[in-house]
């Protein structure tokens, strides 16, 4: 089927502040791929105070992992039932986070016939993160991030396209950053192994400023 072979299908791997939610958008752009943040979808849940936002609320604060089980049911329903999935692919940002949540993903995919292409990872020392993390702005309902000092909006604390306020997430401090690194060296990073002996691993230095790691990713990419 060549719309199955024309689709993207990969994984945005990195530490917290690596630019998964700053990429991703540009993937959309040029592929039409659906994005799928499970830090976004989460903070979803949190902002609408259902059972599971305000349970998963106190451990993103603390910078700790939503469990296996519910995140990985959080993805097969939505990429069993998303169209633009269905249609042209998908960007998953923040998931699989675990060797668990790598290998149901698999399952999910070989189920479907539509296998991973690539594991793409952002790899940035954490001593840049600290500066990138206390500086981010959000649009929540978008996604979008920008930068009070590297990616600056337009007007102060307004997002560019919808002219809405931008906030600072609840987790972005320095103290939670340092147990969210703590996560992503412990429980993430083995997924990097694990693409790697899959073959579809690339890695990129993306310390390197915003254009030039989309060039790279891009290059990565075959195009
Ligand atoms: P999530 O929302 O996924 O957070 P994260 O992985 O910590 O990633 P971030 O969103 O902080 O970083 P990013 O790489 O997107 O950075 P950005 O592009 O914005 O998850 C949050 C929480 O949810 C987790 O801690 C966990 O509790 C839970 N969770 C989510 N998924 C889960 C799962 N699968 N299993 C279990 N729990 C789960 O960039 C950061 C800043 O730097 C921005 O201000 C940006 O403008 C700037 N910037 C970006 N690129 C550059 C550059 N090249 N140069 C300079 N500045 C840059």
């Amino acid at each position: 089927d060549k719309s199955i072979e024309q689709q993207l299908r990969m994984v945005l791997i990195g530490p917290p502040g690596a630019g998964k939610g700053t990429q991703a958008p540009n993937l959309v752009e040029k592929f039409g791929a659906f994005h799928l943040s499970t830090g976004d979808m989460l903070r979803s849940q949190v902002k609408q105070g259902t059972e599971l936002g305000v349970a998963a609320k106190k451990i993103m604060d603390q910078g700790g992992l939503i469990s296996d089980e519910i995140m990985v049911n959080m993805i097969k329903s939505e990429l069993s039932t998303n169209q633009v999935c269905a249609t042209k692919g998908f960007i998953l940002d923040g998931f699989p986070r675990t060797i668990p949540q790598a290998e149901k993903l698999d399952e999910m995919l070989d189920s479907m016939k539509k296998p991973l292409q690539k594991a793409v990872e952002l790899k940035v020392d954490d001593e840049l993160l600290v500066a990138r993390i206390t500086g981010r702005l959000v649009h929540p309902s978008s996604g979008r991030s920008y930068h009070k000092l590297f990616n600056p909006p337009k007007t102060e604390m307004t997002d560019d396209i919808t002219g809405e306020p931008l906030i600072q997430r609840s987790d972005d401090n320095a103290d939670a950053l340092k147990k969210r690194l703590h996560s992503y060296h412990q429980q993430t990073e083995p997924i990097v192994d694990y693409y790697k002996n899959k073959g579809i691993w690339s890695g990129i230095d993306a310390a390197q400023n915003p254009a030039k790691v989309w060039g790279d990713i891009i290059k990565c990419l075959g195009f």
